[in-house]
């Protein structure tokens, strides 16, 4: 298992490429099975979690081809990991196995399109998860009352579908408010169902609007994706198509956030800074200035950073995937910071080890509070989760001395290169085996 050895202090400054999102590849891929005809994706990252969804899309028939980096612009840009060729080519199979279910909760996806595409579904009920709690109900339930059925069983959700869905007017929304995934399952099913199918509490992300958007090229009928209702006019057969996916909002804060605890200046190249209003919103509170430019952002920070308060909302609130970064980014602010995971209330693992590194966080419930301190020191932490082991990636480079991140598998299931991008604008930072002890 790889670590992260980190030597803080160095001001980041340059340019940073963003990848295309992890969270839009990874449902689009697997709604690729609902499509006759090959699908072709633009700006697909190389991540774990990429890979472990089309090694799943994989085995439920369809040939994958990554074809060569194109650096000339293809469409609106390159495409420097080469287009994603994805065409089903069986569809007697219908299980996705707990094997790669447990290593990618998003394995879900599959869901609907294999009920809707193929009639038939089993699925490993993901399993627990360090951000908190995760259940599908609202998934099943909105599958269930487009007509699908479902039993348990071996810990599988086993579903079946009479002849073919039905749309219906359904809401969507639960405890915590709208599924982005949920919403993007049940969209996906009703593109093939019988009639018109209205979503009401559905989720805004920009992910659910990319996913509706290539629906929209396979020849789905769809209106009003990136709104709290979607409407679907189900229709008899979708063929595949070329589609770009959206830049990666939650890379692209990291850096942002990047640069401003290092107090360094970066310019952020293909990213879309409207599906980071709230963001900068906040981050400008902080003393973080965003410039847009022409398919990007300049990111420059004061040295003295303001506390604030913070709650992590749906879209278009702020994202939970940057609480922990936020936080890390508040640890050296000047006064006291509230920070409260309305998202994933139990979102805070990485709050005892930001504490190891001299941060002063104390949680109370859904809520921490963050006393600033004048500086962090290197020390040896754990990742626990992705967007967790991007905060403590930040507090490393601006901390006194060496930290080691051990478990960067973590960071490698959703960030591309993250160590490489760093380095390339100033960061010392290493990718070591877990055995090698810091200096
Ligand atoms: C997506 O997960 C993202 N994952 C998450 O990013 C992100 O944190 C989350 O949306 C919220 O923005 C991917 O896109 C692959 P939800 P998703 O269903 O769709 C509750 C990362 O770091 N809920 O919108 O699974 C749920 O417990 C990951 O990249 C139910 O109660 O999240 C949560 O409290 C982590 N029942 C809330 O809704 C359900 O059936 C929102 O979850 C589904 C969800």
């Amino acid at each position: 298992m790889d670590s992260f050895l980190i030597r803080g202090g160095n001001r980041l400054k340059g340019k940073v490429e963003i990848s295309g999102s992890k969270n839009s590849a990874l449902p689009i891929v697997a709604a690729t099975l609902l499509a006759e005809g090959k699908t072709t994706l633009h700006g697909v990252p190389r991540l774990s979690d990429i890979d472990s969804m089309t090694k799943l899309v994989g085995e439920l028939g369809c040939h994958i081809y990554r074809n060569e980096p194109r650096t000339k612009t293809v469409g609106d840009g390159p495409d420097l990991n080469g287009p994603l060729d994805i065409e089903v080519m069986d569809e007697k199979k219908s299980e996705a196995r707990y094997d790669i279910v447990k290593t990618m909760r998003a394995s879900i996806c599959v869901l609907g399109p294999l009920l809707a595409k193929r009639g038939k579904a089993t699925v490993s009920i993901p399993g627990g998860c360090s951000i908190g709690d995760r259940p599908v109900d609202l998934h099943v339930r909105g599958l269930q009352k487009l007509g699908a059925e479902f039993r348990t069983e071996g810990g599988n959700i086993v579903g079946t579908v009479r002849g073919r869905l039905k749309g219906c007017r359904m809401y969507l929304g639960g405890a915590q408010g709208p599924t982005v995934l949920g919403t993007i399952n049940v969209m996906c099913a009703a593109a093939l169902a019988e009639g018109e199918t209205v979503l009401v509490g559905a989720a805004c992300e920009p992910e659910v609007t990319d996913c509706a958007e290539m629906l929209i090229k396979m020849g789905a009928k769809i209106k009003g994706h990136g709104t709290p209702e979607i409407r679907i006019e189900g229709v008899d057969k979708l063929v595949g198509c070329e589609h770009r996916i959206i830049p990666d909002r939650i890379e692209c804060g990291t850096f942002i956030m990047a640069a401003a605890i290092t107090n360094g200046e970066l310019e952020l190249k293909h990213c879309n800074v409207d599906h980071l209003i709230a963001v900068m919103d906040r981050l400008d509170e902080v003393g973080v200035k965003c410039e847009r430019t022409e398919g990007g952002v300049v990111v420059s920070a004061n040295r003295r950073l303001s506390p604030i308060e913070m709650v992590t909302q749906p879209f278009p609130g702020f994202p939970t995937d940057l609480q922990a970064q936020l936080m890390a980014l508040l640890c050296l602010a000047d006064g006291i910071s509230v920070v409260t995971e309305r998202i994933f209330p139990d979102r805070f693992l990485h709050v005892g080890e930001l504490n190891r590194m001299g941060a002063r966080i104390r949680k109370e419930g859904p809520t921490a509070i963050i006393q600033g301190v004048k500086e962090l020191q290197g020390a040896s932490v754990m990742a626990s989760d992705l967007r967790a082991s991007a905060a403590l990636v930040m507090a490393g480079m601006v901390a006194k001395g060496t930290t080691r991140i051990d478990r960067v598998y973590h960071i490698d299931r959703g960030y591309e290169k993250i160590e490489q991008k760093l380095a390339a604008v100033g960061a010392d930072i290493e990718r070591v085996k877990e055995a090698k002890a810091v200096a």
